[in-house]
C-alpha cells in the first residue's frame, strides 16, 4: 500500500493546526515539513520552532524535508523539534554521509533527496545507511508546479536497485503529483507519494485526502 504524506507548504499558514487536522481526519499518514533556507532553494518557509510547536497539535509522524545548505549544522534541532524522519539533499552537503549518520545516531529515520538532474548512482554507496530515497520530480522550491514526465524512468530505475539488492528502503515522490497522475506514478514502485497543492488547494481538504488514500 502506498501511503500519503501530505506537503504543508500550500496550506493556510495562518491555520496550520487547523490544516493539519483536515489531512489526519482524511487519513493521512505522514505530515511533509518542507523547510527552505533561501540558499539552497529559492524561497523560504519555516524552521524547527514551527515544527516544535505544530508536534503538539498532531501524532502523526513528522517528515521533515530539508531544503537547506549544510543540514547537518541543524540536525540536532529538527530532532528535538519532534521530527520522525529528516530528509537532506544529496547536493547541498559535501559531507552526505556524516549528516545521514549524525540522524541516525539521533535515533530518527534518514532520507536522502535527489534534485531532477542528480544520478541515482551519487548514491549507490550509501544505499545500506538509509531509510528512504525522496525523488524530486520538480525542482525544489515551489509548490504547484508541472510532474517531470522523465523522473518516472528514475523511479523504476530506483525500484529496480532496491529489489535486486533486497534493500529495506522507502520510496518517496514529491512534486506534481496530482489525481490524474498519481495511480501512474504509484504504479512505478513509490512507497510514499508527497502531495502539497493538489490537497491543499482544494475545497475539501479532508475529502481530497481521503480521495488520495483510495487510490
Ligand atoms: C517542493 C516541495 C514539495 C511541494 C510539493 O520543493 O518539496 O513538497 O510542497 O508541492 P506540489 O504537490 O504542489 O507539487
Ligand atoms: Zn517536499
Amino acid at each position: 500500500m502506498t501511503l500519503l504524506s501530505p506537503s504543508i507548504l500550500s496550506a493556510d499558514f495562518s491555520d496550520l493546526k487547523g490544516e493539519i487536522q483536515k489531512v489526519e481526519e482524511g487519513g493521512a499518514d505522514y505530515i511533509h515539513l518542507d523547510v527552505m533556507d533561501g540558499h539552497y532553494v529559492p524561497n523560504i518557509t519555516f524552521g524547527a520552532p514551527v515544527i516544535k510547536k505544530l508536534r503538539k497539535v498532531t501524532d502523526l509522524p513528522f517528515d521533515v524535508h530539508l531544503m537547506i545548505d549544510r543540514p547537518e549544522r541543524y540536525i540536532e534541532d529538527f530532532v528535538d523539534a519532534g521530527a520522525d524522519i529528516i530528509t537532506v539533499h544529496q547536493e547541498s552537503t559535501t559531507h552526505l554521509h556524516r549528516a545521514i549518520q549524525l540522524i541516525k545516531n539521533l535515533g530518527v529515520k534518514a532520507g536522502v533527496s535527489l534534485n531532477p538532474s542528480t544520478p541515482l548512482d551519487s548514491i549507490e554507496y550509501i544505499l545500506e545507511d538509509i531509510d528512504m530515497v525522496l525523488i524530486m520530480t520538480v525542482n525544489p522550491g515551489f509548490g504547484g508546479q508541472e510532474f517531470i514526465g522523465s523522473m518516472k524512468r528514475k523511479i523504476m530505475d530506483l525500484r529496480h536497485i532496491i529489489d535486486t539488492r533486497g534493500l529495506d528502503i522507502k520510496i518517496q515522490v514529491d512534486g506534481g503529483v496530482k489525481l490524474d497522475n498519481a495511480k501512474e506514478i504509484i504504479d512505478c514502485g513509490v512507497d510514499i507519494i508527497v502531495v502539497g497543492s493538489a490537497i491543499f488547494g482544494s475545497k475539501d481538504v479532508a475529502e481530497m485526502t481521503r480521495l488520495f488514500k483510495s487510490l
